[in-house]
């Protein structure tokens, strides 16, 4: 079996890709042209650039590859970002997803392709909504929600008018070593590490920390989507979390205590969301029940290796 993954260098394609091999997938992958591939990965993967911009360039390197499985992984995948550019989240997000449609339709070889859409789909959901299963109704309040929501529609388009195979997941939150300080874990780590080496002083601005979110390793995480692949259904749609929430700022009194370092924590306006969702909480029963998936890595391990991460990088 030959699998592509877009956006392969990218934090879970890396993930992907190790374990792809590992369980004898032939894997190729795309990156944007000037970016690079991590040393321990790079020979086992057939690497070509794209952008996903670029529709010709898609087609191409589908027509080459021929692959029997396509995880699409390239996106813009910061809620902060998207409030600053919309516009790139929407190209991205929705204009790329179609490129890529219209490629695997247009090379007429049966493609299984899975879609990564998000938890920020959903919204803000009803206070005795304990957590979000598949059939809760989409209410995103954000430009990058807006746009995995649109990127699902236009799946649901393709797979009954061209009879397309697609699998959509809705992934919550993902954290683990290596993935870039835009987001809340490595962000605090990142300067948690800097704040021990010395390179800054010792306070760390947050932004809200009464937010909970579903959190799950990265690792858990691609083993999930290769399950879901393989397993899943064309047409479905399965949440991917662990039905566990922990608050912000628990996160960050277990980063703080890993440390033993006098930390000032101060709230910084300009990380604030115009608006933010308050609780995201997966309820993965369909995949579950689809694979018997659970997650394997504990929340403070996790932590520890996205610390012990940023400690060495
Ligand atoms: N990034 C960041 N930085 N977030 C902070 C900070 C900070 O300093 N302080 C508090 N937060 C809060 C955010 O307001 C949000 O409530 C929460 O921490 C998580 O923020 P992110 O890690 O940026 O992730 P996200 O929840 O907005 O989005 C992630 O999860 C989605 C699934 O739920 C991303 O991985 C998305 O791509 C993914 O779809």
């Amino acid at each position: 079996m030959r699998a592509l993954i877009t956006g392969v260098n990218g934090f879970v394609g890396i993930y992907l890709s190790e374990y792809l091999i590992k369980n004898g997938i032939e894997v190729w992958g795309t990156k944007l042209p000037h970016t690079s591939m991590p040393h321990q990965i790079s020979s086992k993967i057939i690497v070509r650039d794209m952008d996903i911009i670029n529709k010709e360039n898609i087609f191409e390197i589908i027509k080459e590859c021929m692959p029997d499985y396509i995880f699409h992984l390239a996106a813009q995948s910061s809620v902060a970002l998207s409030w600053e550019n919309p516009q790139l989240t929407i190209n991205i997000n929705v204009n790329g997803t179609l490129n890529l449609l219209d490629a695997v339709r247009k090379s007429n070889k049966n493609i299984r392709i899975l879609l990564i859409g998000s938890s920020e789909e959903y919204g803000i959901v009803k206070s005795e909504i304990i957590s979000i299963d598949e059939d809760y109704p989409l209410n995103p309040t954000n430009p990058y929600a807006v746009s995995k929501m649109v990127q699902e529609y236009f799946a649901l388009q393709y797979i009954n008018a061209y009879k397309m195979d697609i699998i959509m997941v809705r992934a919550f939150n993902h954290i683990g070593p290596g993935q870039a300080p835009t987001f809340v874990v490595p962000d605090f780590a990142k300067k948690i590490a800097q704040i021990e080496k010395g390179l800054i002083e010792p306070v760390l601005f947050v932004g809200n920390l009464e937010a909970e979110r579903d959190f799950t390793d990265v690792r858990d995480i691609v083993r999930a989507y290769f399950d879901i692949i393989t397993a899943g259904k064309s047409g479905q749609v399965y949440n991917v979390g662990s039905n566990k929430t922990y608050k912000i700022s628990y996160i960050l009194d277990l980063l703080l205590s890993m440390s033993n370092k006098k930390i000032i924590v101060k709230s910084d306006p300009s990380k604030m969301r115009p608006l933010d969702v308050p609780v995201i909480r997966c309820d993965n029963k369909k995949l579950v029940k689809l694979t018997s998936w659970s997650p394997q890595y504990k929340i403070e391990d996790t932590i520890k290796d996205v610390l012990n991460y940023w400690r060495i990088n």
